[in-house]
């Protein structure tokens, strides 16, 4: 990645990046979150949907999720959001592009709200069995934009570790569709009393993968020319506590493969500078 690059990340808002500082006042007409979720979860059965989740390894797959106007809001905001993308590359392993949440925070802040949704978190913690915590403040990961926009954007095959104390649970939304990319993933893998199962979803637009990030071995496919595909990912825990050695591994980790260690590092002295 190079300077420029992240130089974007923290200039100051000027007249020539107008496209992007008037997503925030755009979040007035943003739908109420917690509004929204709960007109789409309380037509699901939730009790069917959580025994999918736990038969499946922690795993889950809905291909319409989101209300209609939160998917649009994603969409508007994904697209507006483009010239903030910090693009990465791990070779044979990494390639795209991502916002953080600290962008978000600034520009998009209703995916915050989204993030933060009572219903959306009761919602998940209904499916897992778990009681569920936002991220910490200073975790990258907490809610990102992952851009797929160049051929050849992919993500080789991973989990979601925990470096936290607790599990890490991982929610993906799809939000724009127009590549052939495809999550495979493999259920069980962790599990030596049931053979590995294979599969592959493509997410469209308001589409729901929700998983224990420990247990569901997973990638995304490499985009074609001309392809653009963006999914929205929320991480929730429920120890949000980490030891200091590993925290060190996740930073470095972060600063590598997602964000650039100037937006990461800045975050860390920030913490420093600021314990609160
Ligand atoms: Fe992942």
């Amino acid at each position: 990645m190079s300077m420029h690059a992240e130089d974007d990340v923290i200039a100051p808002i000027s007249v020539e990046r107008s496209p992007a500082s008037s997503l925030a006042s755009s979040a007035v007409s943003a739908p109420n979150a917690d509004r929204a979720v709960a007109s789409r979860t309380l037509t699901f059965d939730t009790r069917r949907l959580s025994k999918d989740f736990a038969d499946q390894g922690a795993f889950l797959y809905l291909e319409d999720f989101l209300a209609p106007e939160v998917t649009a809001q994603l969409v508007q905001s994904a697209r507006g959001l483009l010239d903030e993308v910090n693009r990465n590359y791990l070779p044979g392993h990494k390639q795209g592009g991502s916002v953080s949440r600290h962008t978000i925070d600034r520009l998009a802040p209703f995916i915050a709200e989204l993030y933060r949704s009572k219903e959306l978190i009761g919602w998940l913690e209904q499916l897992s069995g778990d009681k569920l915590q936002v991220s910490p403040a200073d975790d990258p990961h907490a809610y990102a934009l992952y851009y797929y926009t160049r051929a050849g954007d992919h993500i080789g095959w991973h989990y979601d570790t925990s470096y936290y104390d607790g599990r890490r649970y991982t929610l993906l939304l799809g939000v724009i569709d127009e590549s052939s990319c495809r999550l495979d993933y493999e259920l069980h893998t962790r599990n030596p009393d049931v053979a590995d199962q294979p599969g592959s979803v493509q997410i469209p637009p308001g589409g729901l993968v929700f998983f224990d990030g420990d247990k569901l071995r997973h990638r995304i496919t490499p985009a074609g020319a001309n392809e653009m595909r963006v999914s929205l990912t929320f991480e929730y825990v429920t120890d949000p506590n980490m030891r200091p050695w590993r925290r060190f591994i996740s930073n470095m980790k972060d600063a590598i493969a997602y964000f650039g260690f100037r937006q990461v590092f800045r975050q860390m002295t920030k913490r420093r500078k600021d314990p609160a």
